[in-house]
């Protein structure tokens, strides 16, 4: 079945989620304590709404933050399936345009709504923007959740989109934690190794499924930006930065642009992570100097903080990997497979259900990979 994608932006994304009645406006939620709290409240829950959050105390009307866009019916029109489908056919819908896809290059252009705003030397300030403090123990506030990092590999060229937390340290730094094997790290790994500072860009609410791309295992050296650009048909339209040359969403909502100095760290974490605990303390990470901010007029942050399972971006890794799983099951050989989901409450690697046909006796101990 072919994508049709009904949305460019984030905020065509929104119009759309709000025509089926999945959109709920909350104004005057603190930053300290309430947006968190709601988004833990809501990510838990498939049918909850996205909620859009405005007049946030101490920050202009129209700096928003939007939580929980992945659920409901939305599901379907952020993957671009028909809304009729449940979730196994969403599955293996998805998992087929996903695998088929050709790839599309991005394409600059010399202007888009991520230039109405940008601030540069004195005037850049991080700080401007309402960042939630996500949950309650964290150490700081992170304006990176529903976010991505683009860097370019300094060998080959290419360029990677990923989503690692970022936190916020002080008006013009923002520090990330990359898991050691992440393409971002590995080309961080490499500027390192030369004693270079590494150009980067963190982008703050985009389109929503170059999110999802961003934050799904996409094989090194293929750049997130051409499977988005595949899935939909038509390249995806980048700017070039200002300061490091980078290609940046045109219609992204917030960009933070800047470098990576080899030698410099500043402490970053702890922060409430996927599996629902902390699994690491405060420790010394390398950062950003932010060297210009650019933003959309009324920008929208997308938050998208990891909670205890089942949460957003396990009831989209869901979709993928049961699909995924469902193939595995049948190249292997396996009959009569009717279904399989791999859990979003086992965060999709801990419980995998799987429904078959008895043909024979045995058939159980088999998939499971027990000699009987
Ligand atoms: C909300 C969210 C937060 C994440 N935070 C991190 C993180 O802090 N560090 C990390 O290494 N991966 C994190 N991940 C997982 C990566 O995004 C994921 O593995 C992605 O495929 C990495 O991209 P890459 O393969 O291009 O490196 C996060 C994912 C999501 C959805």
């Amino acid at each position: 079945m072919k994508l049709q994608i009904p949305y460019d932006d984030l905020r065509s994304w929104i119009d759309l989620a709000g025509e089926v009645g999945e959109v709920r406006a909350v104004e005057g939620a603190s930053w300290q304590e309430e947006i968190g709290m709601a988004a833990e409240l809501l990510n838990h829950s498939d049918p909850a709404p996205a909620v859009l959050f405005d007049r946030i105390p101490g920050y202009p009307q129209g700096h928003r933050i939007l939580v929980n866009f992945f659920g409901g019916r939305r599901k379907n029109m952020t993957l671009g399936l028909p809304s009729g489908l449940n979730n196994f056919q969403l599955s293996g819908a998805f998992t087929e345009a996903f695998q088929a896809v050709t790839p599309i290059p991005y394409e600059f252009v010399d202007d888009g709504p991520i230039l109405e705003n940008i601030k540069m030397g004195d005037d850049i300030n991080v700080l401007s923007f309402p960042t939630p403090l996500w949950h309650e123990l964290d150490g700081g506030r992170y304006i990176g959740t529903g976010s991505f990092n683009i860097t370019q590999d300094p060998d080959e060229g290419w360029v990677n989109l990923g989503t690692y937390r970022v936190m916020v340290h002080d008006e013009k730094s923002v520090g990330f934690y990359i898991s050691p094997g992440k393409h971002g790290r590995i080309h961080r790994d490499k500027y390192f190794a030369r004693q270079e500072p590494m150009p980067a860009v963190v982008v703050v609410g985009a389109d929503p499924l170059l999110f999802l791309m961003t934050c799904t295992e996409i094989p090194y050296g293929v750049s997130e930006y051409e499977i988005a650009g595949g899935l939909r048909g038509k390249p995806c339209k980048v700017i070039k930065g200002k300061v490091t040359g980078l290609p940046i969403p045109a219609n992204a909502e917030i960009v933070l642009e800047g470098f990576v100095d080899p030698k410099k760290r500043k402490p970053e974490g702890p922060f409430g992570e996927w599996t629902g605990y902390y699994g690491s303390g405060l420790r010394d990470e390398p950062y950003m100097d932010v060297k210009a901010i650019y933003y959309r007029n009324n920008p929208i942050m997308l938050g998208c903080p990891p909670q205890r399972p089942p949460d957003e971006i396990s009831r989209y890794r869901s979709i993928l990997r049961s699909g995924f799983l469902k193939q595995a099951l049948e190249k292997a050989g396996l009959s009569g497979i009717k279904a399989a989901w791999a859990s979003e409450v086992g965060n999709t690697r801990m419980l995998l259900c799987i429904a078959i046909e008895q043909r024979c006796r045995g058939l159980c101990g088999q998939i499971c990979g027990r000699r009987r």
